[in-house]
């Protein structure tokens, strides 16, 4: 079988809602496809017993239906879904490259990033591009939409990063639900700086201004509502080194920049240790972009 490792991502940044997004070292989706007359989707891993398999109602039968590419699939989720790691995307990133191959399609990684989307429309509601362009092309991601559709700008960043995920759920509907439709004109003004610095940060892969970027007063303050015990832990990160921290995605992951790589350990157990200090049972991921 043609065999696709498709990266966990991080949407948002803060500053960056529905636009900013990065690919993560760990964890990973692997998706597996071999030709077939009609597409049959089985999930296996992490959290699977709560992905539908039904190709009408999985992000992944969709991406085969855009391609024209009916396949026996097969995913092993190492990306728990609803976390805020691009669950549902890196299945849908990982098949549109994989159903690429297999048909000889002959896509560019640019053009199946709205062929992936399609399948994250059918989970969120929404056709985002914020996760699925950074599991296909890597690095930060700045995705924009204009008349003609979505159009990403990548750069090859490097960071060190934790990502820490409690044992709770949240899902990006209800997540969608609390961000608000307006905004004060000196949010605004703040949160466009803020993205400003965080994407010269990237191009420098300078983690002082990634960090310092990965603020917002819009919507971040209403998800991290969501994330019983966020405001202890992103104080435990800041406390142990971490240039910045924010939601990850929709959440309840929490991603923490750091200066160096071997910062991390420390990042890591303060954040698991602020978790568990409120009751709540997590895993952490040393990762990078
Ligand atoms: N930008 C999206 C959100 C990412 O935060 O709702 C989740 O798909």
């Amino acid at each position: 079988m043609l065999t696709v490792r498709a990266p966990a991502t991080s949407a948002n940044l803060g500053s960056g809602f529905d636009v900013f997004g990065i690919a993560l070292g760990a964890p990973a989706d692997i998706v597996r496809v071999e030709r077939a007359p009609e597409t049959t989707i089985t999930v296996t891993g992490t959290g699977s017993e709560f992905i539908p398999e039904d190709p009408a109602k999985n992000t992944v039968g969709a991406v085969a239906d855009a391609l024209d590419a009916p396949a026996r699939i097969e995913i092993d989720k190492g990306i728990r879904p609803s976390s805020g790691l691009g669950s549902s995307a890196a299945s849908a990133a990982g098949a549109a490259v994989a159903l690429n191959e297999l048909y000889d399609r002959g896509y560019s990684r640019d053009e199946l990033v709205p062929i992936a989307a399609e399948g994250e429309a059918l989970v969120s509601g929404e056709a985002h591009a914020d996760n699925v362009a950074p599991s296909l092309l890597g690095g930060f991601t700045i995705v924009s939409n204009d008349e003609h559709g979505s159009n990403v700008t990548q750069v090859d960043a490097s960071l060190p990063l934790v990502v820490c995920l409690p044992e709770t759920t949240v899902s990006t509907r209800d997540a969608r639900g609390v961000v608000p439709e307006r905004a004060p004109l000196a949010d605004i003004v703040d949160t466009v700086s803020h993205a400003a610095t965080l994407a010269v940060g990237m191009a420098r892969n300078d983690p002082e201004l990634v960090g310092q970027g990965m603020t917002d007063e819009i919507v971040t303050p209403e998800r991290s509502a969501l994330i019983d015990g966020y405001e202890a832990v992103r104080e435990a990160a800041l406390d142990a080194g971490a240039t910045g921290v924010t939601v990850s995605g929709a959440g309840p992951g929490v991603l923490a920049v750091c200066r160096h790589l071997d910062h991390r350990g420390r990042v890591a157990s303060a954040m698991l240790d602020a978790f568990d200090a409120a009751g709540i049972e997590s895993r952490a991921y040393q990762t990078r972009v």
